[in-house]
């Protein structure tokens, strides 16, 4: 029945709140996760001066202004259009400028063309987002329990839909930072140092060969790629208990890692070829030392960091030169499941926005347990994007959300440095081109016993 919400108090990123991967979320939590999501997106946004929100600095990367747009587009095409039929939009231009990749919605300005919208303004959406905040909260208010049960299950959708352009507000931004000769800083450092340890010998964590379950089947929020639950046989293989570090990953540089086609996929040797890549993205050298652009600006390379910013072809050429592999994602999961590692770690909500040295807390090699496996780094696994055994995309334009993109991509797991908290889960399949590199991507490996 109709309600009047309450307004959530103001909360610092991060705070514990209602879970928004409850399905069962009623109104008021509803309501209370809404407000929380929108603000964290636009605190994202606090240290972009005005020019910032409008650079395009490649085509994978959108514009910061882009997306605080697209996710109110998001809520108001799905969400508020469908829960009211005729009801007028904000903006009747904002539909071509801001659906990212819906055919069954309508045609839209073209992906590498988002840099040039100079207009609407950066005021201007954001006053388009406090107008579908009205609109959310008076939807909220005032539907009947038919109208809200049938957008509930998308409006959930809709938050985990805005986390996931958080981290891409993070990544992009640092792309087109670093793209400038300038290489200004997205904001000073604002986390202490912690104490870290030594990474060492990365210690192996053996499993067993069975037949084992995978995929997401609980009652909570999963996004539809990770289902439907199944039953995989795993043979015997061996987890690496930390990530690899900056330091082993110049000592494949070192060893002429970037020159040895040996090690590489054809695909991969001819992307470095084409890329000029001879190290990671955003690393420098300089006369001082090797460095590396953080959203903290320029800082000299910490060896006893994970690796990161890496694509798929350079994380599997480092995994062939070091005598492993990549693990499957099967492999991954499993291995978080049967450990039952907890979710903590270096979040979106820890600040850093960056991968940070293995902490004291996981203890020295071998560990019972793998460390960082949480957080950190989005880890390359070397299984492709496909449709697990009986999955159906939904029907009607949000089903165009995941299943149309299982092709020609890879897997990786885990979550980052850039991923909030609530958004990650043991089963979480994020997935990306091999030659992608923008991403908080980093390495973890595995071999057979
Ligand atoms: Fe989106």
């Amino acid at each position: 029945m109709p309600t009047n919400l309450a307004e959530p108090s103001t909360r610092e990123i991060g705070d514990p709140g209602p879970d928004v991967a409850d399905l069962q979320l009623h109104r008021q939590a509803i309501w209370t996760c809404y407000k929380e999501v929108r603000r964290t997106t636009e605190a994202l946004c606090a240290p972009l001066e005005i020019e910032d929100y409008v650079i395009q600095s490649m085509p994978d990367a959108s514009p910061a202004k882009w997306h605080l747009a697209h996710t109110s587009w998001f809520f108001e095409t799905f969400v508020l259009a469908s829960g009211q039929p005729g009801m007028q939009p904000v903006d009747s231009e904002y539909a071509y400028l801001f659906n990212s990749y819906y055919n069954a919605v309508g045609e839209r300005i073209a992906r590498d063309r988002r840099g040039v919208l100079s207009r609407p303004t950066v005021a201007e959406v954001f006053r388009y987002r406090a107008a579908v905040d009205e609109r959310m909260k008076d939807f909220l208010d005032q539907a009947g329990d038919p109208e809200f049960e049938r957008v509930r299950s998308t409006l959930i959708l809709g938050l985990h839909h805005e986390q996931q352009h958080q981290e891409l507000i993070l990544t992009d931004i640092k792309h087109a930072l670093a793209s400038n000769p300038l290489r200004p800083a997205y904001r000073e450092s604002q986390t202490e140092a912690a104490m870290p340890a030594e990474a060492g010998a990365p210690g192996w964590i053996p499993f067993a060969g069975s037949l084992r379950s995978i995929g997401h089947e609980a009652a909570s929020f999963a996004f539809d790629n990770e289902g439907p639950r199944h039953q995989e046989y795993v043979a015997a293989f061996a987890l690496a208990d930390r990530l690899v570090t900056n330091l082993e990953y110049l000592a494949f540089i070192e060893d002429g890692g970037y020159e040895r086609p040996e090690y590489w996929f054809s695909d991969g040797w001819y992307a470095r070829g084409r890329n000029g890549w001879t190290a990671p993205l955003y690393w420098e050298s300089t006369g001082g030392g090797r460095q590396v652009f953080t959203l903290a600006g320029m800082q000299g390379l910490e060896l006893d960091e994970p690796v990161c910013h890496v694509s798929y072809y350079e994380a599997d050429a480092f995994a062939r030169w070091a005598a492993a592999r990549l693990p499957t994602e099967a492999e991954w999961e499993t291995s978080a499941m049967a450990l039952g590692v907890p979710m903590e770690g270096n979040f979106l909500e820890s600040g850093r926005f960056h991968p940070a040295c293995l902490m004291a807390t996981h203890g020295p090699a071998p560990r019972s347990s793998p460390a960082q496996l949480f957080g950190d780094v989005w880890e390359w696994t070397q299984s492709p994007y496909t449709p697990y055994r009986g999955f159906r995309p939904a029907a009607g334009a949000l089903g165009e959300y995941n299943g149309k993109f299982m092709c020609n991509q890879l897997i990786l797991r885990g979550g980052s440095c850039g991923t909030p908290r609530s958004h990650v889960r043991p089963t979480y399949r994020n997935f990306f081109p091999p030659e992608a590199r923008w991403q908080f991507s980093g390495i973890r490996l595995a071999r057979d016993v």
